[in-house]
């Protein structure tokens, strides 16, 4: 018999209380359906979608993950923001059940001495998997802990070879409005488009994310592939990822198109720069009564604040 020592057992290995809680809570009947009420799911919708382990996922190195409670596999699949499927938090899971996400393929093209098409089985083994725990802050104020499952952006970026003038890179979402409703309306200009600097997508941080907690990604969530940018508000890491493209200018993102009083290129996580609307202050972790305090970059200050010496952020925001 395997005997995993503390440091071999991945954090989603491990139940969360709260996912006992839940089960508890739903035996219960009326107090089961105020738990998801929570969540924003309903009682006895289930997840259509098939779900499937990641093989050999590995735990990621002590720097890149947390020790923190994780939220409920539930809390993370059903309370999200996914407009491609719907405005409300609870479309997603909801609106993504027959999204079909195999044949994928992602793009990768501009700047770059290599351009390629990946297929999502080319990416599920182009670096060993890593379980990370990071803190996923929305710009809403609310926040989650989430293992995701995938490897440094850097990985992808090293084989295709940037060029010189590479200086950002763009990150497109599937257009395809018959499979995503959302597309329908035109709360935002489609497809949905985000970009980082050259330095920060190559942060070891910056995940090209392929799962959660310990499958394949759930279709809510940006399945087959998608970003996850730990320091910055949620909506910088963009799901269902078709393209991703190095250019020398800094690109205009959906929400920069859409409101650009309210979102800057950089979005990182600064409780104190407030939204024009609401305080950045403090945060609500999904499925905590009292709220927190929102930490500089989103608690990743020392791995990722030299990234903006010189730079004024409230400015730059
Ligand atoms: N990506 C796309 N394509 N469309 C979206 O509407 N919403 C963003 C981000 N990525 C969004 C997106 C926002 S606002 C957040 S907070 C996160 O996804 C939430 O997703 P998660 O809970 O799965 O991280």
């Amino acid at each position: 018999m395997l005997i995993k020592r503390p440091d071999d057992i991945r954090p989603s290995e491990i139940t969360p209380r709260s996912v006992y809680e839940d089960r508890r809570q739903l035996l219960f009947g009326a107090a089961g359906a105020l738990a998801l009420a929570g969540t924003g799911a309903l009682p006895g919708e289930a997840h259509a979608q098939a779900r499937e382990k990641i093989a050999g996922l590995r735990p990621a190195p002590v720097a890149y993950t947390l020790k923190d409670p994780l939220n409920t596999y539930e809390q993370i699949t059903s309370y999200t923001n996914f407009y491609e499927f719907g405005t409300d938090k609870s479309d997603p899971l909801r609106n993504s059940k027959n999204f079909r996400t195999r044949p994928w393929t992602v793009a990768v093209e501009g700047e770059v001495h290599k351009p390629r098409t990946f297929g999502i089985d080319d990416l599920l083994k182009l670096a060993p998997i890593e379980e990370r725990v990071y803190r996923l802050r929305c710009v809403e104020a609310w926040s989650m802990i989430v293992p995701w499952a995938g490897y440094s952006l850097s990985e992808l970026i090293r084989q295709v070879e940037p060029t010189a003038n590479a200086k950002y890179v763009e990150f497109h979402t599937l257009h395809d409005p018959k499979q995503m409703p959302g597309q329908k309306d035109p709360v935002l200009q489609w497809p949905y488009v985000e970009g980082l600097r050259i330095d920060e997508a190559m942060h070891p941080l910056t995940l090209l994310g392929l799962g959660l907690y310990g499958e394949l990604l759930p279709n809510p969530n940006g399945a087959p592939v998608r970003l996850v940018v730990p320091w910055k508000y949620g909506f910088k890491s963009g799901k269902s990822i078709v393209r991703i493209r190095f250019v020398e200018k800094m690109p205009t993102t959906a929400w920069m198109r859409s409101a650009p009083s309210e979102y800057g290129f950089y979005s990182n996580v600064n409780p104190k720069v407030d939204h024009p609307r609401w305080s950045q202050a403090r945060e609500r972790r999904i499925g905590e009564f009292l709220k927190r305090e929102t930490l500089m970059f989103n608690g990743y200050a020392e791995q990722v604040a030299s990234l903006y010496t010189g730079m004024d952020l409230r400015k730059q925001f």
